[in-house]
């Protein structure tokens, strides 16, 4: 066999994504890894079991499942090493836990997704890590705000529901000039159209649980970090014990295989409404990066080579009295989409954006945010539903 490894490295993502992670000659030829469930891993003799000296020593530490879905994701990540935990959410707790301790100071983008900064205002602050939360727009400003005791800058971009851009390169430049650690929230844009290693960030951090599964049936996270930080971020994981399961882990490499192409549909079908939404006179403004009228259009016209599935709208409203019922009227009207939390799945989704957590981002003053999630269904019965949802709205 010619040298499977090399000519990947040359190869488009969708051969890529079909062919990385594990090597079938590894397990008798067969084209997908072993599901290996295991806590305990057995040692030849002694001498071996007290020295470690064998790939795999225990369960939570790596099985050929797990290590098949983290060489994939390095490869995509261009990543020293990935660790995978039991969701989106712990992606970020995890290393947040692992580069910060009492006393120190982190940085937090305002535009964060809601569970991040609960999970700062109440852990973090409770183990003696203070915080402030800044402006997504922030760039090379954020010098500013940075004190002698900040260790880590978390970036999310676009920001959670408003989608707004951040200039990762420059804020990573500044945060490095100070010593601290860079982590980025990639999911929205997967390592398909967005490498946050490549733009100086340190930790690149995914919820598999959106576009990896696909099939909003499996809850993942990765975590992945260069080389400078994949000591301490790999400690930190088997310190804490926390560890993603094999089935999990196996259907995220088996969502990766078709990520590529699902990406696409969505990225496809979400402009096309994206744009018919931008023309209708009942929608104030559309929050999506790709389009030319979004304010932080240019960073992602810069930086990133796609976009996703999810974006959000605002619904014009001519009183804040009246954001609600509308708000509502819409979403009790639709039949395709369905009302309900995550993204990345092949289904819609429609859900009623609160922003009242924001210190810094202020919520639109034209109308409630709605945020839509385009599912791989055909784009004009997608339409048909948005029409009779924004119809309902109309009438209230
Ligand atoms: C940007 C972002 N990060 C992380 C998460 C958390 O992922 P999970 O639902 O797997 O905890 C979500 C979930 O919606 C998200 O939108």
């Amino acid at each position: 066999m010619n040298d499977k490894k090399s000519f990947l490295a040359g190869a488009g993502a969708n051969t890529r994504l079909a062919h990385i992670g594990n090597d079938p000659s590894d397990y008798h030829g067969f084209v997908n890894p072993p599901v290996v469930h295991a806590s305990t891993v057995l040692f030849p003799n002694a001498k071996t079991m007290e020295t470690r000296a064998q790939k795999y020593t225990y369960g939570t530490r790596g099985t050929p499942t797990t290590d098949a879905l983290c060489e994939a994701i390095d490869e995509l990540e261009g990543s020293a090493g990935t660790i995978l935990v039991p969701s989106g959410l712990a992606a970020v707790t995890v290393p947040f836990l692992a580069f910060l301790a009492a006393g120190d100071h982190a940085l937090i983008v305002d535009s964060v997704y809601f569970p991040t900064r609960h999970f700062c205002d109440t852990m973090l602050k409770r183990l003696g890590v203070s915080v402030d939360y800044y402006d997504p727009m922030i760039g090379a400003g954020i010098e500013s705000l940075i004190k002698p005791n900040t260790k880590l800058v978390h970036t999310e971009a676009p920001g959670s529901n408003t989608f707004e851009m951040q200039d990762i390169s420059a804020i990573s430049a500044v945060a490095h000039r100070h010593g601290c650690v860079v982590t980025m929230d990639n999911t929205w844009a997967t390592p398909l159209y967005f490498k946050p290693l490549d733009h100086g960030v340190d930790i690149s951090i995914h919820a598999s649980t959106k576009y990896p599964s696909g099939h909003s049936d499996i809850l993942l996270g990765t975590v992945s970090a260069n080389a400078a930080h994949w000591e301490q971020l790999k400690e930190a994981n088997i310190t804490l014990g926390i560890c993603a399961s094999p089935d999990d882990s196996y259907q995220i490499l088996r969502g990766l295989r078709t990520m590529g192409v699902r990406l696409d549909r969505h990225q496809e079908s979400t402009l096309n409404i994206a744009r018919w939404l931008e023309e209708r006179e009942d929608v104030a403004r559309v929050l999506h990066p790709a389009l030319p009228s979004f304010p932080g259009h240019e960073l992602w016209k810069r930086d990133f080579t796609g976009s996703s599935g999810i974006f959000s709208f605002v619904l014009k409203t001519e009183s804040p009295d009246r954001f609600k019922a509308k708000a509502h009227a819409f979403l009790d009207a639709l039949s395709l989409f369905g009302l309900g939390y995550s993204w990345g799945g092949f289904e819609s989704l429609a859900l009623h954006v609160g922003l009242s957590d924001r210190k810094v981002c202020k919520a639109p003053s034209e109308g409630s945010v709605l945020r839509l999630q385009i599912g791989l269904e055909d784009v004009a019965d997608i339409r048909k539903d948005i029409e009779a949802g924004l119809a309902a709205a109309k009438s209230v």
